[in-house]
């Protein structure tokens, strides 16, 4: 039986985290490292993606790591994560980081687009929900998104 799935709003999936720099997410330099980084978007995006589709999902690309600001001990560190695009059963996810000083103003440091893939008790890929674009911001989104999914194929067709 085919069940149809109800379209979700970008606000139903949206999550905010905080992290503070302790000296174990340090490289040598005393800077954060990349890598853990990448590990909190990641997770941010897996959650979003989770809750807008209600499924367990698997992440199958990672679109753009810049470090525009360095982030050192003590900093507060915010990664905001929505939904930015659906296909059929994959989502894309837009993961901004931020590093937050003592006033309270934040810095970009990353912005990075997640493909997440929602996949059913047999580990297949199952057909998500709509997203309901409600903003000019959130359709112009949608719009870039289909962009990108369509410069990924291309990058995919040519192994790049
Ligand atoms: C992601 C994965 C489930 C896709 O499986 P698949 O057999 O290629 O499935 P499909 O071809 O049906 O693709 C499913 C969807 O994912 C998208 N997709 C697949 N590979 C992709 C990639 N490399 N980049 C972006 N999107 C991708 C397809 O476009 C499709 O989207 P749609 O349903 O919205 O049209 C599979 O490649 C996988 O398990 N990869 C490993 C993921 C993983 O383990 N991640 C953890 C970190 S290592």
């Amino acid at each position: 039986m085919h069940t149809q799935v109800a379209a979700k709003r970008v606000a139903d999936s949206e999550v905010e985290q905080f992290q503070t720099i302790m000296p174990n997410h340090l490289n040598g330099a005393g800077r954060v490292f990349g890598g853990q980084l990448a590990a909190w978007i990641d997770v941010v995006g897996g959650i979003v993606a989770t809750r807008h589709a209600n499924h367990n999902v698997t992440t199958a690309a990672i679109d753009n790591l810049q470090f525009k600001e360095a982030v050192y001990e003590n900093s507060i560190v915010v990664l905001h994560g929505k939904m930015t695009y659906v296909g059929k059963t994959s989502m894309e996810v837009r993961v901004d980081s931020f590093v937050e000083d003592l006033s309270g103003e934040r810095k970009l440091v990353n912005t990075a687009y997640l493909v997440e893939v929602a996949l059913d008790d047999d580990g297949k890929p199952v057909q998500v929900p709509g997203l309901i674009c409600e903003t000019f911001q959130e359709r112009a989104e949608w719009e870039a998104g289909e962009r990108r999914r369509e410069l990924r194929k291309q990058r995919r067709r040519e192994a790049f």
